[in-house]
């Protein structure tokens, strides 16, 4: 990959209709890039793509669901060999852990992990065409710098993105001897829809524009890790390198304060 900027490609978008998949529609339409976008909201796509007509194809489909995206599959060449995709739906469910329901901690395992994964059932093919014409191919995978601390209520969702991290780190190695490139993004706050649902401070945030340019230069960069903003993600690294106790004082201080918040 090109180590300063990416040249066109054509590119599967998920968790396109809101947000931060929103605004990276934006941000790749504009240096160029074709794209296959979906949801699960037809209008909101369609509001996205008719901006650039000739360059977006919009493709309703859960990525939870199989069937909905072995018919999402023969469209992922509308513009051609599929070069990236980038597997950016998810969701986020917090636990009320006075209320404990697991039914949340399943919520986030089955977007955020198996509907990731499931995408890859219907990507792997397309991309590996892609290889065998001795082009570059590329998984993005977009995860969260969250899990890399134990906060508050984050169970369901800390867990879900530990495991996808672990999952993109493992289908890196596996695929090294395709040339199938991984990469991982992992942001601390982004404005968007799911954190406007947010009662407690989310420090650092940064803007949906801002999150998608920061993709955009990282892949551009050929970087195979994505973390920003860099001030919230270095102040997680110092975090989890303390002792576990410490981490764990903290971690319960900062669950009180949130419960006072609430
Ligand atoms: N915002 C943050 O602070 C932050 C921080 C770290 C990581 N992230 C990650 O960034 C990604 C985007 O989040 P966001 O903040 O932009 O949230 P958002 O505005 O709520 O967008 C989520 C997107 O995912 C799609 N989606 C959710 N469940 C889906 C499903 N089952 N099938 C298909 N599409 C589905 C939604 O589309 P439909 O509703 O149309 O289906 C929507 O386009 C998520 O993976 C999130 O975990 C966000």
């Amino acid at each position: 990959m090109n180590k300063h900027a990416l040249p066109e490609l054509n590119i599967w978008l998920t968790g396109a209709s809101s947000g931060i998949g929103a605004a990276l529609v934006q941000e790749l339409a504009t240096h160029g890039h074709r794209m296959v976008i979906s949801g699960r909201r037809q209008q909101a796509l369609d509001d996205l793509a008719k901006n650039w007509p000739e360059q977006i194809h919009t493709a309703v489909a859960d990525t939870t669901c199989r069937d909905e995206l072995a018919t999402l599959s023969g469209q992922l060449d509308h513009f051609g060999d599929l070069d990236m995709v980038l597997l950016n739906a998810g969701t986020c469910e917090y636990l009320e852990v006075a209320d404990y329901d697991s039914s949340i901690i399943e919520a986030n395992i089955t977007t955020n992990l198996l509907g990731t994964a499931r995408c890859l059932d219907i990507a792997l093919p397309a991309l590996r065409a892609t290889r065998a014409k001795g082009k570059p191919a590329t998984v993005v995978i977009v995860s969260s710098s969250a899990w890399w601390f134990p906060f508050s209520r984050a169970e369901g969702y800390g867990a879900s993105k530990a495991a996808l991290t672990y999952f993109a780190h493992s289908l890196r190695a596996d695929l090294a001897a395709e040339g199938i490139e991984v990469v991982v993004v992992s942001p601390g706050f982004v404005k968007t829809p799911l954190t406007d649902r947010n009662d407690f401070p989310m420090p650092f945030m940064v803007s949906a524009e801002e999150a998608a340019r920061r993709i955009h230069q990282g892949l551009a960069k050929g970087n195979r890790e994505i973390a920003f903003p860099r001030r919230f993600t270095w102040s997680l690294k110092v975090l989890r390198v303390l002792p576990q106790g410490l981490i764990d004082r903290l971690a319960a201080a900062m669950a009180r304060n949130t419960d006072n918040h609430a």
